[in-house]
C-alpha cells in the first residue's frame, strides 16, 4: 500500500525527513502548531495548526487516511507526543519518533540541573544576574516572579507588546547560531547565566558551547518524560522504520 505519511513538525530534524521522503516520491503531510509568524518551507504539503486533543489527532488520522505518523517534534512538546501515542494506539495506525540525545556536560561546562520551568524560576532566587533566557517565547512570564534580574530573551517572532519582564531585552533571530555569535551577543549583554533547554541536537547548541567558552554557569531544563514509543535517531531510521512496516518505497 502506498504510504500517507504525517509528520508531526517543528524541528531541525523533521524538516530534513520531509525532504528525505520527498526526494523518494512519498506522500506525506507536514504539521506545524502554527507558533511562528512564517513557518519554514517544507518539501511536503503543510498543514498549520492543533488537531483538537487526542481526540482530534486521531480524527483527522481516519479522515485524512493517514497510514503512519512519524512524531518530529522538539523534545519539549511533551503534549503532542502523548497525543501521537494515543491516537495511534486508537487508529492502529504505526508510530515512530525521530529523536536526537540529551546533550551531556563536557569539560568546562558548569551545569546545575533543574526539572521544569518552575525549578529553573526557583533556581533564579537570588541576588540581581544578567540571564540569557535562551527559552523562546513560551513560559517567559514565569520569570516574572523573579523580576530582579536582567534578561536577554531571543524570540524568533518579535513580540507583539512589552514582555512580563521589568528589565529585559530582546533579540530576534531564527538561527542558525554560531558559537562565535553567541559569545559576542552573551558578552555584548555582559551576561552571567544562561538558562537552556536539554533540547540536544545541533541547532540550539551554539549558546552552550559559548557558555563554555566564557565560563558561564548554565541551568539546564531537563527533559520531560515522554511516552514509549518506537524510536530512532536519523533520518535514514525513518525510511528503514517504514520497510519494516511493510511499506512499498517504491524502489
Ligand atoms: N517546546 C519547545 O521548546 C519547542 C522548541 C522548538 C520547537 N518546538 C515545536 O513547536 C511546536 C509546539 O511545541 P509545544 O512545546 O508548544 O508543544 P506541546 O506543548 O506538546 O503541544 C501543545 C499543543 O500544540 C499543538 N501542537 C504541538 N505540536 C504540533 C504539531 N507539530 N502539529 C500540530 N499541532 C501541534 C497540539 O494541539 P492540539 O492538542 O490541539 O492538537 C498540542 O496539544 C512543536 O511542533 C514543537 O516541535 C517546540
Amino acid at each position: 500500500m502506498a504510504p500517507n505519511l504525517l509528520v508531526l513538525g517543528g524541528t531541525t530534524e523533521a524538516t530534513a525527513l520531509a525532504s528525505a521522503l520527498a526526494a523518494r516520491g512519498l506522500s506525506g503531510t507536514f504539521s506545524y502548531a502554527g507558533r511562528v509568524e512564517s513557518p519554514k518551507p517544507q518539501a511536503l504539503p503543510l498543514r498549520v495548526g492543533g488537531f483538537g486533543g487526542a481526540a482530534g489527532l486521531a480524527a483527522h488520522i481516519r479522515e485524512a487516511g493517514i497510514t503512519h505518523v512519524v512524531d518530529a517534534t522538539h523534545p519539549f512538546a511533551a503534549q503532542m507526543s502523548r497525543n501521537a501515542v494515543d491516537a495511534c494506539a486508537e487508529t492502529g495506525v504505526p508510530l515512530v519518533a525521530l529523536t536526537r540525545a540529551p546533550w551531556r556536560p563536557e569539560a568546562g561546562d558548569d551545569w546545575q540541573h533543574v526539572p521544569d520551568i518552575a525549578g529553573a524560576v526557583a533556581a533564579l532566587s537570588g541576588e540581581r544576574r544578567r540571564v540569557f533566557l535562551a527559552i523562546g517565547r513560551m513560559h517567559l512570564e514565569d520569570f516574572a516572579t523573579r523580576p530582579q534580574h536582567f534578561y536577554l530573551a531571543r524570540l524568533v517572532d518579535a513580540p507583539e507588546g512589552a514582555l512580563p519582564l521589568p528589565d529585559c531585552a530582546v533579540e530576534v533571530s531564527r538561527g542558525p547560531f554560531t558559537v562565535e555569535g553567541d559569545v559576542a551577543l552573551m558578552q555584548a549583554h555582559g551576561i552571567e547565566l544562561v538558562v537552556s533547554k536539554n533540547s540536544g541536537g545541533t541547532g540550539a547548541r551554539a549558546k552552550i558551547d559559548a557558555a563554555r567558552t566564557l565560563g558561564l554557569p548554565v541551568l539546564m531544563i531537563d527533559r520531560p518524560a515522554l511516552p514509549v514509543r518506537a524510536e530512532v535517531h536519523e533520518v535514514q531510521g525513518v525510511i528503514d522504520w517504514l520497510a519494516h512496516t511493510g511499506t512499498d518505497l517504491g524502489v
